[in-house]
C-alpha cells in the first residue's frame, strides 16, 4: 500500500488544514498518509524510509517563504529527492485562475530560485484572507497586495479561497507520482 508523507509549514493553520485534506483524500483512496509539521520534523527527525511519496507545502509570507522552512528544504534536499515528490504553495494571489497555475504564480518561480531541491511535481493552492486575525501591520501589507491585485481590502474580510475538491484531487494525484 502506498504511503504518502505530507510535510507542511503553517503560520495560522490554513496550510495545516490543506495538508489534512490531502491526507484524508489519500486515505479515502485506500492508501496511507501521514502529516508532519516541519518544526516537528526539524527537531524530531523524519523516518523517510516509511514513505513512498513525499509532499511538502508552505504558505507564501511577504512574497517569500519562512526562513526555517527554506532551511529545512536545504537540509533535506537529498531525502526529498530520493522518492517521488511534490511541492505545493499556498497564497491568496492564487485566487485568480491565471495566478493559480505554476507558470503564472511568481511565488512558485521564487521557490524554484530559492530551493536547492527541485521538486518533480508542483501545485499552486489558493489560501485564506483573514484580516481580523492578522496583526495591524500584516493587515496593512496584505491589504496593499490586495489593492494591487484587485482583491478585498475591507479589514473585516474573512474569505477561504481554497478549492477543496481540487485539494482532494491533488491528494489522489500524489498517488500517481513515480
Ligand atoms: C504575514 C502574512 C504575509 C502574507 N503575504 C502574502 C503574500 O505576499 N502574497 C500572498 O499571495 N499571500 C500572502 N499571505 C496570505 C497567506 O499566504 C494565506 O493567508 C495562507 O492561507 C496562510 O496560510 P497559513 O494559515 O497556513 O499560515 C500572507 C499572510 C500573512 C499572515
Amino acid at each position: 500500500m502506498t504511503s504518502v508523507l505530507v510535510l507542511y509549514m503553517s503560520r495560522q493553520g490554513h496550510t495545516a488544514r490543506i495538508a489534512r485534506h490531502i491526507c484524508q483524500s489519500i486515505e479515502a483512496a485506500g492508501s496511507r498518509a501521514a502529516m508532519m509539521d516541519v518544526v516537528e520534523a526539524t527537531h524530531e527527525g523524519v523516518d523517510w524510509d516509511r514513505h513512498d511519496v513525499v509532499a511538502l507545502g508552505a504558505p507564501v509570507l511577504y512574497g517569500t517563504y519562512d526562513k526555517s522552512f527554506l532551511e529545512f528544504v536545504a537540509a533535506h534536499e537529498a531525502d526529498l529527492s530520493k522518492k517521488p515528490n511534490s511541492f505545493f504553495n499556498v497564497s491568496v494571489v492564487a485566487r485568480t485562475p491565471e495566478k493559480a497555475t505554476v507558470a503564472g504564480n511568481r511565488y512558485m518561480q521564487k521557490f524554484l530560485e530559492l530551493s536547492p531541491w527541485k521538486p518533480k511535481d508542483l501545485k499552486v493552492i489558493a489560501g485564506k484572507v483573514d484580516y481580523p486575525s492578522w496583526a495591524w501591520h500584516e493587515r496593512f501589507m496584505i491589504r496593499l497586495i490586495m489593492k494591487y491585485t484587485d482583491g478585498p481590502t475591507d479589514p473585516t474580510t474573512v474569505i477561504d479561497y481554497t478549492d477543496w475538491d481540487d485539494v482532494a484531487a491533488y491528494g489522489r494525484h500524489l498517488l500517481t507520482l513515480r
